[in-house]
């Protein structure tokens, strides 16, 4: 099994993300991080807390983290996920407790007490938390893994300014530390993360599951389709977060590149755009695997099979 922490700002997709994680027999949660990022941190928390305990799991350790960016005020997305962040289905108020040690502190103990190469990253929302975590202990950045995270765009541009995607966006300076930093990332765009759209009998048999985390995945994913629906006249929510860890699943279900990406921390317009090299014009050497396609039939064959498992 592979070992991961989730790092994430629950929001809808985060929410499938994290039950995704916890249905796969294939990767061990050793713990979930929250961040600022869809919404203020004390409604991320409580929201990590809700979606484990809707999966029946104890037993996995909720963290908070950073409030606020490295750098920058905080922007939130409310008008994409609904003013508690999960908006769609009313969870009951978590009855499991929230860690008292920081996020970034439960990071830097948790690499460091594993074996070097062992614990693979997945933030799924804003980079705060572990750039922190990089800065203030760098002897952990060679013990990680990879990071297999979920933001930026090259070709589809931005969906919180037309250049940038609202991971990067929100921390850019946290962006830039991480992929500066030398670690193995793979990279999960709107590129492929726009591909990744529900259908209707997809959300219809997640509905009809005789179990209760099938049902609100449909009822999430209604809610934050609506958005897009209005937006941009798509067809289908987005699933952008759970294509972190169907990655580490099922790798063969992705296409990419080995190409260099760079975050811009300056731009008038562009802050926060992932500079992807996708054509290989610049001599700047690849940092990260870069995700271009996914096979959508194979995805949500995964995602409801595994959700299905769940309690
Ligand atoms: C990303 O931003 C958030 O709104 C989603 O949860 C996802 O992580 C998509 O741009
Ligand atoms: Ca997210």
């Amino acid at each position: 099994t592979q070992k991961i922490i989730i790092d994430t700002d629950p929001g809808q997709d985060d929410a499938v993300a994290i039950l995704l994680a916890l249905a796969s027999p294939e990767l061990e949660v050793l713990g979930i991080t929250a961040v600022a990022g869809n919404v203020p941190l004390p409604l991320t928390e409580v929201n990590a807390r809700k979606i484990v305990e809707l999966a029946g799991r104890h037993d996995v350790p909720v963290h908070a983290g950073c409030e606020v960016p490295i750098k920058r005020k905080l922007v939130t997305a409310e008008h994409v996920h609904g003013k508690t962040g999960l908006d769609g289905i009313e969870l009951p108020a978590p009855s499991i407790p929230l860690q008292s040690l920081h996020a970034v502190d439960f990071i830097i103990e948790t690499l460091r007490q594993h074996p070097e190469g062992s614990v693979t990253l997945v933030p799924i929302g804003p980079l705060t938390n572990i750039a922190t975590a990089f800065e203030r202990a760098p002897d952990i950045i060679p013990r990680v893994k990879r990071i297999v995270l979920m933001g930026g765009a090259y070709f589809e541009v931005g969906n919180i300014t037309p250049a940038a995607e609202f991971n990067i966006y929100v921390d850019p300076e946290a962006a830039q530390a991480v992929f500066a930093s030398g670690v193995p990332l793979v990279v999960l765009p709107l590129d492929a993360t726009h591909e990744a759209l529900t259908s209707r009998d997809w959300v219809d048999a997640m509905r009809a599951l005789p179990n209760r985390c099938g049902p609100a995945v449909a009822s999430w994913t209604d809610f934050f389709e609506r958005f897009d629906r209005e937006k941009y006249g798509s067809e289908g929510a987005p699933l952008h977060d759970p294509c972190t860890i169907a990655w580490l699943i099922r790798p063969e279900l992705f296409e990419g590149r080995e190409i260099n990406v760079e975050i811009e921390t300056q731009g008038e317009f562009t802050t926060g755009m992932t500079v992807a090299d996708w054509w290989r014009v610049s001599d700047r050497p690849a940092n990260a695997l870069f995700i271009r396609h996914l096979d959508r039939d194979g995805l949500f064959a995964l995602l409801g099979e595994r959700i299905a498992q769940l309690p």
